[in-house]
């Protein structure tokens, strides 16, 4: 058959799907909220969500993955719960209707510290995340950088609460790093690195300018 003769599918769902990674203590929180402030001035109708708990049942979880004393092989499948109600409840849904999702977190982060961090087999964690997410793939994920030492420096000096993850060793938050900037590394159309010890304003315009080339492209802009 020629191509000319071929019918294509576009099965690419109508919104728009932005990720935003990194280690503990580098700012996501906040890119993310001057984010999802900048695309409504835009006037797109903006989701912001999150892994773990990014719908009722998964807060219950993540109080469980954040609090409790839990086996790596626990803690993986917990993350994989969370992600499964979230992809269903949200994330398939809210594209199919033409939202754009801001996610804090997703599947990259469970390669990065279940894989990278815990040593957890990575290609299993892959597989996993191709089966949960399915047709949901990230359009862009913004990987926030830095050296996990002057993060975490920076945190205590503004007196932010530790997590469970975030007392972990420095080491385990330098495999977390490596395995991020690995993937990023794999994957440089999908990925964009900023770091994340520049200033709030500096990072935002960095992150302005890695989706700008998404807005561009849509039915959007
Ligand atoms: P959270 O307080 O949300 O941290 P942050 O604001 O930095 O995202 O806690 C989520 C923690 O869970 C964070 O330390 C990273 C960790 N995490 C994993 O270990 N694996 C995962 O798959 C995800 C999504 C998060």
């Amino acid at each position: 058959m020629s191509i000319f003769t071929m019918t294509v599918y576009n099965t690419r769902m109508k919104g728009i799907f932005i990720v935003l990674e990194g280690g503990d203590f580098t700012g996501k929180s906040t890119q993310i909220k001057k984010l999802a402030e900048h695309l409504r001035e835009r006037g797109l109708e903006v989701v912001v969500t999150k892994e773990p708990g990014g719908t009722p049942e998964g807060q219950k979880i993540r109080e469980r993955l954040l609090h409790e004393d839990l086996k790596p092989e626990e803690e993986l499948e917990l993350f994989f719960k969370d992600r499964r109600i979230l992809v269903e409840e949200v994330l398939r849904p809210e594209l199919t209707k033409g939202k754009v999702i801001i996610s804090d977190r997703s599947g990259e982060s469970t390669i990065a510290y279940q894989g990278g961090g815990r040593g957890l087999d990575r290609r299993r964690i892959k597989e996993q995340n191709r089966e949960i997410y399915g047709d949901v793939k990230p359009d862009k994920i913004i990987l926030f950088d830095g050296v996990p030492g002057a993060l975490r420096g920076r945190a205590i000096a503004r007196g932010e609460k530790l997590t469970r993850f975030d007392k972990l060793e420095l080491d385990f938050h330098q495999r977390v790093r490596e395995s991020f900037l690995e993937q990023a590394r794999e994957n440089p159309n999908m990925w964009c690195v900023i770091n994340a010890l520049r200033s709030i304003e500096h990072v935002f315009q960095e992150v302005k300018a890695c989706v700008e080339p998404l807005l561009e492209k849509t039915q959007f802009s």
